[in-house]
């Protein structure tokens, strides 16, 4: 067996857990699935999002860790290795390549929300969130970003961080960072759930996360549902199977991935459950789109007690949690120059950095200057969250649990994910069958062309689900090697 030696290992036992939940809680969880959750309408939007969580996004995370672990480098080269491994095509190795860019290209609208955190931070400070309602607080955040200058300094700044950090080695800095990141924001959050309680709102915003309507459930809902969990567990980016890479043999994927997928979960319902109530207490629309936590969250730091000290903390740790996850998303382009071509971390940054600041300052212009300039009718900072989320991420998720479940030798994901036999067979189903049949019915419903109701006709999916777990497990292993003449 051709087993890759690690090169860099986390530092601690701790380690890859601290950096993968670094790289998964970040403005996803704060920013992004409120804002989502608001458009989508809430429960029902929820509820499908914790499906994508549970059928999808934890059978595609082990997947990702396994094949980083086996192949021990950035995603091209490790999906290489275990590809080679198992005798397949190099071709597979494209799938690695889309997910490196598809971190690229969040990276580039993501420093520009992070920039809004740490703007968010420093106002603050300064006073001028003093105001009380939330007109006035919204006429700040557009202000804001009328500015280009303002707007794209809190983003180069973002941007000269997180190279500055990446450049150096992630192993260090991201494990102690996390370690107290993590459970401060834990508290504060609990703390602005405890005050949503107090704010008048709470069972409505309660009921908007939990209450659930079938009619919400459209095509375009569903994706969008299933592009937040690959966006929010970091996947089919190349973060966590990078991240993978550096995990030393013998520790156990099942739970590690586990732990991730729960703190993950756990920070974006408490996000959700300190938000809300703010915003129906203030009579706020919860589909106010992206500027929905700065225009709220400020409010409720205005009336509680200490509410500056802890606004900023507050915006501090989520610029923190940005930062964390920022670093992830460059890491393999950065790993990958690096291993490839022997470029050395520093240069690797510098170069990746570049294109990073020509390109991130184009999408911060989509909220100023380059305002009309909507090609096809989104702007470049949605065109970038609209191509990862809804279609790359999905898509190489597509691709990772067939290379897992169809393409590698049967003992490499056998050996990697060290599961009981039981648990290991529900692996392979899920990869097999489960998640790519989900993820097809989620693509073609977005696409107008299921020809069914998911929702309420979802026998037929269970039955292809069937169907071809049958086709697959008994069949194939009798049929093939009639085929091949053995
Ligand atoms: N998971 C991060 C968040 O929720 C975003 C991210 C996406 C990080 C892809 C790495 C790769 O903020």
């Amino acid at each position: 067996m051709t087993r890759e030696k690690p090169k860099n290992l986390w530092l601690s036992r701790w380690g890859f857990i601290l950096a993968a939940t670094g790289s998964a809680v970040g403005l996803g969880n704060i920013w992004k699935f409120p804002y989502i959750t608001g458009e989508y309408g809430g429960g029902a939007f929820v509820l499908m999002y914790l499906a994508c969580i549970l059928a999808i996004g934890i059978p595609v995370m082990m997947t990702e860790i396994a094949i980083g672990r086996r192949g021990r480098g950035s995603p091209i080269d490790a999906i290489g290795r275990v590809v080679r491994e198992s005798s397949g095509n190099p071709l597979w190795k494209a799938v690695g390549g889309m997910a490196m860019l598809a971190g690229f290209m969040i990276l580039c609208f993501y420093v520009v929300v992070a920039g809004w955190a740490f703007a968010y931070t420093w106002k603050m400070l300064d006073g001028s969130l003093a105001a009380t309602s939330v007109d006035t607080l919204g006429q700040v955040f557009s202000q804001h970003n009328a500015n280009p200058w303002q707007l794209g300094g809190w983003s180069v700044l973002v941007s000269l961080l997180t190279l500055a950090i990446v450049a150096k080695g992630v192993q260090q800095g991201i494990e102690n960072a996390v370690r107290w990141m993590m459970p401060g924001l834990a508290v504060m959050l609990l703390v602005l759930v405890g005050y949503a309680f107090t704010s008048g709102g709470f069972s409505a915003g309660f009921d908007f996360l939990f209450s659930f309507d079938a009619s919400k459930i459209t095509g375009e809902a569903l994706l969008a549902a299933l592009g937040h969990a690959f966006f929010t567990l970091s996947l089919a980016s190349g973060a966590i199977l990078t991240y993978g890479s550096y995990i030393p043999d013998g520790q156990s994927i099942a739970r590690t991935t586990f732990v991730v997928a729960l703190c993950d979960t756990s920070v974006a319902l408490l996000a959700g459950l300190a938000i809300f109530p703010i915003i129906f207490a203030n009579g706020m629309s919860p589909g106010a789109g992206p500027g929905l936590i700065f225009m709220s969250l400020p409010l409720a730091f205005q009336q509680m007690p200490f509410g500056t000290a802890f606004g900023v903390l507050f915006f501090a740790m989520v610029s923190i949690a940005a930062l964390t996850s920022a670093i992830s998303m460059i890491e393999a382009t950065v790993a990958y120059l690096n291993e490839k071509h022997g470029i050395s971390r520093m240069k690797s940054a510098v170069l990746a950095g570049g294109v990073l600041l020509v390109i991130s300052l184009l999408a911060m212009l989509s909220f100023n200057l380059m305002a009309g300039w909507t090609p096809l009718g989104k702007n470049l900072f949605d065109w970038l969250d609209y191509l990862t989320s809804r279609w790359m991420m999905p898509l190489g998720g597509i691709f990772l649990v067939c290379l897992a479940g169809y393409a590698l030798r049967d003992e490499i994901m056998r050996d990697e994910l060290g599961l009981p036999p039981l648990g290991y067979a529900l692996w392979l189903f899920m990869v097999r069958y489960v998640s790519p049949v989900l993820i097809m019915v989620v693509f073609l419903h977005a696409l107008g062309w299921l020809g069914f109701d998911p929702v309420t006709e979802w026998y037929w999916i269970v039955g292809a689900i069937g169907l071809l777990t049958v086709l697959g497990e008994v069949l194939r292993p009798r049929v093939l090697p009639v085929l091949a003449g053995r």
